[in-house]
């Protein structure tokens, strides 16, 4: 790993560690008075992969401040963990990891960028890991719901694992294979994949169903505060 990438993965670390950080940023405001309606008003495509990666950043903030609560003995809510696999499963694998890999990794690999021994092929190791991770979290709500102690361990541990994992996968996509692709696809490559991510969003994922993971998300973060 290079100096740079070093230090940019710590700094990610760090962000995803000093979670109060993320405190006092517009970010739901900014993608609440517009109904979800952030995508493809000129944006890039990077852009648009940007602004979903903040909005699973405060997702994962939620998450982390709840499973440290959880390690310290407090029991697991059920229902907001049921939420956060949702959402996670929902919004960060299916529409953004979706996103990325049926669209963004192609074009890359067309303009030339080699899926394997290369950042894509990197890429696409951690989403499988992060999917594992979430697979876990998820399996270990019956034992949850039952009172297990050690499921809550379970579901603890490996949400810790991929809200590292994903923190430091995001900084790598937003500082290194993002601007890869910027200056890779020419503008009209671009135009055409934002023109193809806002497809998704409202022919395969629905306005409506947009909506719903703002809500949730929304919800997770003020349940805890509450
Ligand atoms: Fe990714
Ligand atoms: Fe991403």
């Amino acid at each position: 790993m290079g100096h740079a990438l070093r230090t940019m993965v710590e700094d990610v670390s760090m962000r995803f560690a000093w979670t109060s950080q993320l405190k006092g940023r517009s970010i739901m405001s900014n993608h609440t008075h517009d109904h979800g309606h952030h995508h493809g008003h000129g944006e890039t495509p990077t852009q648009v992969l940007m602004a979903e990666h903040e909005l699973i950043l405060e997702a994962l903030d939620a998450l982390e401040r709840r499973v440290a609560a959880i390690r310290a003995g407090t029991p697991p809510d059920r229902a907001y963990i049921e939420k956060a696999v949702t959402f996670l499963r929902e919004f960060a694998d299916k529409c953004h990891h979706g996103k990325e890999e049926d669209l963004l990794f192609p074009a890359m690999e067309k303009a030339g960028i080699p899926r394997t021994g290369g950042p894509i092929g990197v890429m696409l190791n951690e989403h499988a890991a992060g999917r594992n991770y979430v697979k876990a979290m998820a399996e270990s709500i019956p034992g949850i719901k039952k009172g297990d102690k050690a499921a809550a361990r379970t579901f603890a541990e490996n949400a810790r694992n991929y809200g590292a994992l994903l923190a430091v996968h995001i900084g790598k996509e937003d500082n290194i294979l993002y601007p890869m692709a910027d200056a890779r696809l020419t503008p009209a490559q671009q135009k055409e994949l934002a023109s193809c991510f806002a497809e998704v969003e409202e022919n395969i994922i629905g306005h409506d169903k947009h909506e719903e993971y703002h809500r949730l998300l929304k919800e997770l973060e003020t349940v805890y505060l509450a």
